[in-house]
């Protein structure tokens, strides 16, 4: 059966012709919750329906290792949801501008401020990520101007040093302000409609994430009615509900693959029903250079040096049996690093949550590597 571009019926599947994003066989979901099935240009033949791993998720947490790409995976992600005309919330907690830099942006203030657009296809927009850098004392103000109507004790207080205290020995208050932010974030509304279609959160490391998240035990010695009660059982019911996914970010080694399954181990244990855990994104992918049989052998020492040699002195090389020698060394090397690293896929594949793979750009990132991996999100069904 074959489509053309446009084809639509009234509440089925829309069509068009693959492009941007979509090029290739990669359909896409509507602005309207309706599929979007791609057809080539040419062949206007229709291919497969496209759902999202994470439909339904509206406050997406990117946890992982310091330095495994926490940032730059979560700005990834916000473009890759924003594709399809969305609106995307992408939020930093720990106030290290590290969103401003990933965007190749000055440091960014606390408001919401749109940073970056997704790519057009040719039926439709490509979407907005806005991007907030919370920290907890703009947080504390805004949430008393908010439910006490206290802007004006509220500033009183900074210039007192009173929020700084409130916040330094209640890190549990921290905590809940920070998640409290994305929580509003996402149950927000204007006309009837949500404000945000996603909320992407760059969170603290895998160390802390599960006491992070765990807002009700961490306040619950600091209040157990009234108003910061309420807001801590409000931000719970947000986090633990299907609305909610954890994911989180790895490289292929060892430290960092261990941190991935003990956090994921922790927020199924945590009380009220655990939290729940979303993908693994593999960050830094490099391509391999042979079949993966060959480096088992190259990897187990069978790099026969003479025969290296010999085919480098018939390729008209000097010095051979230096140059193999080195060779050798270093396909050693990639092979046993290559083989290392299939362990750890197979480690990462033990939970049992879908993996994303995002490759290593080469010459370091920048914003066409953001997009890049934004598009490798969006082609494996991540968003
Ligand atoms: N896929 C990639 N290819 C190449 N470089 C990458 C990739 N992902 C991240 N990087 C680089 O790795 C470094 C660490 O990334 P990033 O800052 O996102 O990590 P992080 O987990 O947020 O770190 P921190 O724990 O310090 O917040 C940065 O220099 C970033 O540009
Ligand atoms: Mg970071």
């Amino acid at each position: 059966m074959a489509f053309r571009h446009g084809d639509t019926a009234a509440d089925g599947p829309l069509w068009i012709s693959c492009d941007g994003w979509l090029t290739g066989r990669q359909p896409a979901r509507g602005r309207d919750g309706r599929d979007i099935w791609c057809v080539g240009a040419d062949s206007l033949q229709g291919v497969s329906t496209r759902d999202t791993d994470w439909e339904g998720v509206r406050l997406h947490v990117v946890t992982g290792k310091g330095g495994a790409g926490k940032t730059t995976v979560a700005g990834a992600l916000a473009l890759a949801l924003a594709s399809g005309g969305k609106r995307v919330l992408l939020m930093e907690v720990e106030g290290r501008q590290g969103i401003a830099q990933v965007f190749d942006r000055p440091p960014l203030p606390y408001e919401e401020r749109k940073i970056a657009v997704a790519p057009d296809s040719a039926t439709q927009p490509g979407g907005d990520v806005y991007a907030l850098v919370a920290d907890p004392e703009s947080a504390l103000l805004e949430y008393l101007a908010m439910f006490y109507n206290l802007r004006h004790a509220g500033k009183a207080l900074t210039r007192l040093g009173v929020t700084d205290f409130a916040t330094t020995i209640a890190p549990g208050l921290r905590d809940v302000l920070l998640t409290g932010k994305a929580a509003e974030a996402v149950r927000r509304k204007k006309a009837g409609r949500p404000v945000y279609d996603a909320v992407v959160m760059d969170a603290p490391p895998t160390g802390r994430i599960g006491r992070y998240l765990n807002v009700t035990s961490e306040v619950s010695g600091l209040a157990r009615v009234g108003p910061i009660r309420t807001h801590a059982d409000t931000v719970q019911r947000v986090i633990h509900s299907p609305e909610t996914a954890v994911h989180f970010v790895t490289t292929l080694e060892e430290m960092p693959v261990q941190e991935v399954l003990d956090g994921i181990a922790e927020l199924h244990e945590l009380a009220g029903g655990g939290i729940p855990v979303g993908g693994i994104m593999i960050n830094m992918v490099r391509p391999r250079e042979l079949p993966l049989s060959q480096l088992r052998l190259v990897a187990a020492g069978s790099v026969d040096e003479h025969e290296l040699a010999l085919g480098l002195k018939a390729a008209g090389l000097d010095d051979t049996r230096r140059l193999a020698a080195d060779l050798a060394a270093e396909l050693t090397e990639h092979a046993v690093a290559a083989v290392g690293q299939e362990e750890q896929r197979r480690r990462l594949d033990e939970p049992g949550q879908p993996c994303y793979e995002l490759p290593m750009i080469p010459d370091g990132m920048d914003l066409a590597g953001l997009y890049r991996l934004a598009a490798a999100l969006h082609e494996q069904g991540a968003a």
